[in-house]
């Protein structure tokens, strides 16, 4: 941030997505840690009014490219180019981020390709700092391969997504494309502001997800974890600043940006890479939910269906954290999780004891609770508080916030 300013200055681009009436919570939720400027597309000023958005953000909506601008008199040193005296542009140059809210198909290939034939197109290859996007769209649109070619130019360049998620869509459907809720865009943005910096030269290693162990060429044995808290801590350590590698089993999440991601199916490529990355870890989050067993030998051909029942042969995968926790250096700090579906407390004890982590973090599974759950709540063992700590019911990436929040004291 510009030093001097109390507040950081985001200029909020609104394009013509269906979500954007959407802005208007978001706004007052970014207003309260930020200055707002918004600038809105022709589209989007067809679903949202240009009226309600500077009620919302206090300020008047930039539109157009000159309109707003001071006419500058006659002989004035630098004068003759109109951009130097317009208000947006002025902001868009002090600007702390840009963040499109929502970002629609139309908005991202026009970054793709760097079009600047609209007000707010020209301002994003104007401004230096940081370029956020918020898509939301028809699932249909958002799989188009010209949009995933878009995304994918995007995301090369290191522009961050929020979103979309998957969901109830305006247009009746559900799928992915739907804009993500504005309270996780204005925490992300927030925790941006507040953090980023606090972690620089941390180096973070996170997993996520389920593994799958292969029975024969068409069947896995696999878990229900979403990934979805890994994600999160991932999101929330690149928000510190830090330099984050998430190792992640088989998911269908768009990883957090800038991540070294490293995909991995079994147990066993999760044990490989994790143990390859630890050395040069200060911090390993073990969020995946590693299969414990795998098949002793997996057919090479499909196995066919017989007269009765079916027997596999499983042995057991070797426990990561476990031997992890073993090569641990002084320096280093690990988090393990356990994933219980009864006696949380005493079967998380009893686990911390045999994995003696610097975070030991319990959360209850089954019957729909914490995997594939945007919402969780947790039971945190720490050697610095007697009693575990308990983390209410809330979204996995304001747990995720509050988790990488005891860690800074470590
Ligand atoms: O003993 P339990 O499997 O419940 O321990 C859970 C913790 O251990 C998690 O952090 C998980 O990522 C990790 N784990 C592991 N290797 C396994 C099984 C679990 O690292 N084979």
């Amino acid at each position: 941030m510009t030093s001097g300013r109390l507040k950081p200055r985001v200029l909020l681009g609104v394009s013509g997505s269906v979500a954007a009436y959407k802005a208007v919570e978001l706004i007052r939720l970014l207003r309260k840690f930020c200055e707002v400027r918004v600038v809105l597309t022709r589209a989007g000023s067809r679903l949202v009014s240009e009226k309600v958005l500077r009620e919302a953000s206090g300020f008047p909506v930039w539109t157009s490219l000159f309109k707003g601008s001071t006419p500058i008199p006659p002989g004035t040193p630098g004068g003759s180019h109109p951009l130097a005296v317009v208000p947006h542009i002025e902001f868009a140059k002090s600007a702390d981020m840009v963040l499109i809210a929502p970002a629609s198909a139309d908005l991202l290939a026009k970054l793709a390709l760097g079009l600047a034939n609209d007000l707010l197109s020209t301002l994003c290859l104007y401004a230096t700092c940081p370029l956020w996007l918020a898509p939301a769209m028809n699932t249909k649109m958002w799989n188009h391969p010209a949009v995933v070619q878009n995304v994918r130019t995007l995301r090369q360049r290191g522009v961050p997504f929020l979103g979309p998620e998957n969901g109830h869509l305006a247009c009746g459907e559900v799928g992915e494309g739907r804009f993500a809720e504005p309270s996780e865009i204005a925490l992300q943005v927030e925790s941006h502001f507040r953090l980023f910096g606090k972690w620089k030269g941390r180096r973070v290693l996170v997993t996520a997800g389920p593994t799958q162990e292969s029975i024969d060429p068409v069947r896995v044995l696999t878990n229900h974890s979403s990934g979805k808290m890994g994600f999160a801590l991932a999101q929330a350590a690149l928000n510190r600043g830090a330099e984050v590698t998430l190792v992640t089993g088989p998911v269908k999440l768009a990883p957090p940006n800038v991540a070294r991601v490293i995909g991995v199916k079994t147990a066993l490529e999760m044990r490989r890479e994790v143990l390859k990355a630890f050395p040069k870890t200060d911090l390993l989050i073990m969020a995946a939910a590693v299969a414990d067993y795998r098949v002793r030998r997996a057919s090479r051909t499909k196995i066919k269906k017989a007269r009765g029942g079916l027997s596999l042969r499983l042995v057991r995968n070797p426990d990561i954290l476990a031997e992890v926790l073993r090569r641990k250096k002084p320096f280093q700090r690990v988090v393990g999780f356990a994933a219980e579906t009864d006696h949380l407390e005493k079967n998380a004890r009893e686990k911390w004891g045999r994995k003696p982590c610097d975070l030991l973090v319990a959360n209850r599974v089954g019957g729909g609770r914490a995997f594939d759950n945007d919402q969780n709540e947790l039971l945190v063992f720490s050697p610095n508080s007697p009693r575990p700590v308990r983390l209410a019911k809330d979204s996995k990436s304001r747990l995720a916030e509050k988790l990488l929040g005891m860690l800074d004291e470590f």
